[in-house]
């Protein structure tokens, strides 16, 4: 592992409180890499930050609600002015689960839109926003969190399934139309990683989901942050508008 894989570089990781978007966020700041976080969760993000500062990382924290568009933009105003106007990376792991075990017959038209506005608007008003300051040093790397659901559609789950397969529309259109730039946009789409949002869900859910995993077992948050790493690295400069596979086998394309 190149120890400086990201030196002198500014990242953003939404989510970065807890599960997915901390252990990113700590391989990224290993790397050397300035990473803020960005999460809703004021208590998790002083203990992430706390934690991290133990362990001789030092990240900052911004509370931003990724569905809100002037948080959004407060909280990227407040990461340029600490870099000198230079964004990096930008890794859009904030999301949450919604209804699950749960029939669409069931869904309340008010969870939908929640899940909408969080999971879908929310990683559109993240990448726009990191665009747009990324654009002028022509450089940037964008990972949204997709989700297997979102290829696939998990039965119960029909507004995270929803969101996340819109999760995949956006890159690949926002892929395209930065393809002849220095910037990839991409997402990873996961099957079962073991974290407080699994954790929160019907056991019932979670075994439907795992049970469809071929390598019969969840993906660890070590395979996550590596995989995420590469993607947002230098090296990955002819990946974009690509949903890349973290699946254990279960994604057929
Ligand atoms: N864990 C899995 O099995 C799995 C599978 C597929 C996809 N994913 C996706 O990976 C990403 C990370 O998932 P995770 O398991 O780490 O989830 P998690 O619930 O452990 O962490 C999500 C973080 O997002 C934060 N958050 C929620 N709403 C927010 C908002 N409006 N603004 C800012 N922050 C907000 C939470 O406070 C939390 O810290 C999500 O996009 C999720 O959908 C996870």
């Amino acid at each position: 592992m190149e120890v400086s894989r990201f030196e002198s570089q500014t990242a953003i990781v939404t989510g970065g409180a807890d599960g997915i978007g901390k252990a990113i966020a700590q391989r990224l700041a290993e790397e050397g890499a300035n990473v803020t976080i960005f999460d809703i969760s004021v208590a998790n993000s002083e203990a992430t930050v706390g934690e991290f500062a133990e362990r001789g990382l030092r990240i900052e924290c911004e509370i931003v609600d990724i569905s809100e568009e002037s948080s959004v933009k407060a909280g990227i105003d407040a990461v340029l002015a600490r870099s000198d106007g230079k964004l990096d990376i930008m890794v859009n792991c904030a999301a949450i689960v919604g209804p699950n075990s749960t029939p669409i017959t069931e869904v309340t038209t008010e969870e939908f839109d929640l899940e909408m506005a969080i999971n879908l608007r929310g990683t559109f008003l993240m990448t726009k926003y990191s665009l747009l300051a990324m654009q002028s040093a022509n450089y940037g790397r964008v990972l949204n969190f997709a989700s297997i659901a979102g290829k696939e559609g998990n039965a119960g789950m029909s507004p995270y399934s929803s969101t996340k397969a819109g999760v995949i529309g956006l890159v690949k259109s926002a892929g395209k139309e930065f393809a002849e730039t220095g910037i990839t946009i991409n997402a990873i789409a996961p099957a079962v990683i073991q974290t407080a949002m699994v954790e929160g869900m019907n056991p019932d859910q979670v075994k439907y989901m795992t049970d469809r995993i071929p390598k019969k077992r969840c993906g660890t948050l070590d395979e996550v942050a590596a995989l995420s790493c590469w993607i947002v690295s230098p090296e990955a400069s002819f990946c974009t508008g690509f949903a890349f596979d973290l699946s254990g086998g279960r994604a057929v394309y």
